[in-house]
């Protein structure tokens, strides 16, 4: 702390050689003192002497009588500290239950729906084998094998959604369009799916995060939006992807639905943060939902968490 020196002038030097944060500061502070608002705080990283660095978070207050305003600084490192620890917490978690969903999947797919379909060709076999004269013997066989392969084909399709193959398969476009189609099909909502410029090599943690969204955002629309159509849009850029959900449906208030029980968009969220993107929730009763998220090209670290900046009234 330099004595004897104008706080401001502190600020402006720092902001000339560059410092985004001082310039942050310095314009909150002169905004308060001018009136144009009555309270400006913001969250900033700064070296200490020991080479490290440490968080602070800086109030400012209007003094409206004398026309000042009060400066604030609070050390919030641990805070800090702690936020970035959930967020790796949250970020192993993710991967954790990604891997064990696969591990899950790939055990389903090629252990246990290779015994049941070979159940249902040996029960098959079983009916051919039998003498017509023990019809009912013969028919129940038949009953067994046509069970046999409704069950073989349920852990086929738990096992899609557990880890779905396409996208290790075939990428992230097909995966999504196979996703949409199926939602068309089967709860009767017609999505319209676009894309354009999508690169064909994205790391996989990149497109099984995108596809998840996918996933849970068009599960909420069949669940709770109450809308005939939907809209899911792929955009590459140079270095991310924009991805777009929209449906013109029931809507709901992003701000007080918050507190709700399900989890889908926490999780959305979640991910998101871990891959290093964005995202942006719009919706409003009666004028539908959209979802976007910006999604960098490159897989996330997983010890990386990136420390964010500015809470600006
Ligand atoms: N497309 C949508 N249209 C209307 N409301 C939505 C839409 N998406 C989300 N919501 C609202 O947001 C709430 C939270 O959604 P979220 O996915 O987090 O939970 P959920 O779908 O209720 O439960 P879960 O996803 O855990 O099964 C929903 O309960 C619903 O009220
Ligand atoms: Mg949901």
């Amino acid at each position: 702390m330099m004595e004897g020196v104008n706080y401001l002038q502190v600020c402006e030097r720092a902001a000339n050689l560059g410092s985004s944060s001082s310039r942050n500061a310095l314009d909150g502070i002169r905004s308060v003192m001018d009136g144009s608002r009555e309270f400006f705080e913001m969250e900033y990283l700064c070296s200490d002497a020991k080479g490290g660095a440490r968080w602070f978070r800086m109030a400012v207050t209007s003094l409206r009588r004398s026309g000042g305003a009060v400066v604030s600084h609070r050390d919030i490192t641990e805070r800090k500290l702690a936020e970035q620890r959930v967020r790796d917490l949250s970020g192993r978690l993710i991967h954790g239950q990604e891997e064990e969903r696969r591990r899950i999947a790939r055990e389903l797919h090629d252990d246990v729906n290779q015994k049941l379909a070979l159940l249902a060709i040996e029960l098959e076999q079983f009916a051919q084998a039998t003498p017509e004269s023990t019809g009912e013997i013969q028919q129940r066989a038949r009953d067994l094998c046509g069970l046999a392969q409704g069950i073989s084909s349920d852990v086929h399709q738990l096992s899609h959604k557990l880890h779905p193959s396409k996208l290790d398969h075939l990428g992230l476009i097909e995966a999504a369009r196979d996703f949409c189609m199926a939602i068309s099909q089967h709860h009767g909502i017609h999505v319209d799916f676009f894309h354009r410029d999508v690169p064909e090599r994205i790391p996989g943690e990149i497109s099984l995060c995108i596809f998840r969204i996918i996933q849970e955002s068009l599960q909420n629309v069949v669940k709770h939006s109450g809308a005939k159509q939907a809209y899911v849009g792929l955009l590459g850029h140079s270095d991310e992807i924009h991805l777009e959900v929209s449906d013109p449906g029931a809507g709901f208030d992003v701000e007080s639905d918050k507190g709700k029980a399900g989890l889908g968009l926490v999780s959305m969220r979640e991910r998101v943060r871990f891959a290093g993107g964005e995202m942006w929730i719009r919706s409003r009763r009666s004028q539908g939902t959209r979802i976007d998220v910006k999604m960098p090209l490159r897989a996330p670290a997983l010890k990386k968490a990136p420390m964010t900046i500015l809470i600006d009234n």
